[in-house]
């Protein structure tokens, strides 16, 4: 079966007044094409279930919103999710004495109010430093292996101490100044013994619970989950089921965007970011991970869900409002010598145009609300 076909078996169900069951099939059959190749299951476990508790600490029960899959949980074997680690985690993440200058914490950039992301085209780190990325959505990373937009780091873990290092970020030397930041802190030997029996704090630990918190920020039970999986015919406006169809069909949108968390956890090219002038990408992308050619340009397909609460868009920020960035699919992205084949002029129309922001504004959910801590380890 290609792509197309799949499509428009989808598109015609639709018209045939089944347009729940239409889309679910239509998901789940890109799902299950595309599931084995592109989607990996956790490869240091071989399985797909969530891990159990180590003895002594209380197993974390991930209660997964409406429209999440349980089977595509990604928790590696050596780092169950524990109360005592999310607890631990949560701490770490929102602690900004563990920057160089104690005014940087993750949550400087993955603020809870704005769906984990800082609103900014590119995020600013210590002494207000900008990067050349926009900071993505910490939400529903559970997901995923591969984590940045050039997928990087290959662990949510990996990815989870990235930042303490990074000279704009949180500005440490190295990781060794990050672990001798958290012991100068009395109060986390106890807490890091509760997470993991023992006081030892190491980088790995500082990881591993970052990472399981972060594993805890979910988001479904969206309008578009309560249409489709929830029977609710009222869910979703007439407008949002059209755009629902311009994104299945004409858009060729679900091409990438595919699966309950709308990515294929893959790598493309649209064009953003390059200069025709000096005909370059001003970041190659994936490319600085593969060293190939043909990534050049290339990132990773985001998730949409929380996308209205998580403007400015792509990886460089450059489009300010969802509107833009259907305006931008509608043009065909921008012609580079690498542009992915899919992405072609659209020719939408204005009332498609809208009725699809309105369907990526359907995908608006519940699952990542937290209350900042108010008190830290002293
Ligand atoms: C100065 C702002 C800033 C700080 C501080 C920061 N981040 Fe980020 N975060 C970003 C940016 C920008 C990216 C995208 C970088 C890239 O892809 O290369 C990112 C990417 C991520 C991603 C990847 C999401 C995905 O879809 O692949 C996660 C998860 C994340 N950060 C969590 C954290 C955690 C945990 C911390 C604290 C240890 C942290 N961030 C600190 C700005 C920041
Ligand atoms: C060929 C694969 C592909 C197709 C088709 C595709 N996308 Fe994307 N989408 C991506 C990738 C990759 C990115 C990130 C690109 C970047 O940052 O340079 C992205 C980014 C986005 C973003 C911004 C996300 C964020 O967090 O900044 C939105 C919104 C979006 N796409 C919606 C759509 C819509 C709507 C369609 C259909 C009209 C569509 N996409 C078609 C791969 C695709």
């Amino acid at each position: 079966m290609t792509g197309n076909e799949g499509q428009k078996g989808v598109f015609n169900v639709i018209k045939d007044h089944q347009p729940r069951w239409a889309l679910i099939a239509g998901c789940l059959l890109f799902f299950v094409a595309f599931q084995s190749g592109m989607i990996q299951a956790d490869p240091s476990t071989g399985s797909k279930k969530a891990p159990s508790a180590s003895s002594g600490q209380a197993s974390f029960e991930l209660t997964l919103p409406l429209g999440l899959e349980k089977d595509s949980l990604v928790i590696p074997k050596d780092n169950p999710l524990t109360k005592e680690r999310v607890e631990l985690g949560k701490l770490l993440f929102f602690d900004k004495r563990l920057s160089a200058n104690e005014t940087i914490a993750c949550a400087s950039c993955h603020m809870p109010s704005l769906a984990f992301t800082d609103g900014q085209p590119v995020s600013a780190g210590i002494h207000g430093q900008k990067g050349g990325r926009s900071a993505p959505t910490a939400i529903n990373r559970v997901f995923s292996s591969a984590q940045f937009w050039d997928g990087r780091a290959a662990t949510l873990e990996e990815q989870s101490v990235g930042p303490f290092a990074n000279p704009i970020e949180h500005g440490f030397k190295d990781h060794d100044e990050l672990v001798a930041k958290v012991k100068s802190i009395a109060g986390y030997g106890p807490l890091f013994e509760w997470a993991f029996g023992s006081p030892a704090i190491t980088t790995d630990l500082i990881g591993k619970a970052i990472a399981s918190f972060q594993r805890t920020l979910l988001s479904g039970n969206s309008a578009y989950d309560r249409f489709t999986m929830g029977n609710e015919e009222q869910a979703l406006s007439a407008n949002a089921q059209n755009g629902l169809r311009v994104f299945v069909g004409k858009g060729q949108c679900l091409r990438c965007h595919f699966g309950f968390n709308f990515s294929d956890e893959q790598y493309h090219n649209l064009g953003a970011g390059w200069d025709q002038e000096s005909k370059s990408f001003a970041d190659v992308g994936r490319q600085a991970v593969t060293n190939k050619p043909e990534d050049t340009g290339a990132f990773k397909t985001p998730t949409l869900r929380e996308i209205a609460n998580t403007a400015p868009y792509m990886h460089d920020g450059s489009l300010a409002t969802l509107r833009e960035v259907v305006d931008f699919y509608d043009q065909g992205g921008i012609p580079n010598p690498r542009l992915d084949p899919v992405i072609k002029p659209l020719k939408l129309t204005e009332q498609e145009k809208q009725d699809l922001v309105e369907f990526m504004e359907s995908l608006n959910g519940e699952g990542w609300t937290v209350t900042p801590p108010t008190q830290f380890p002293r």
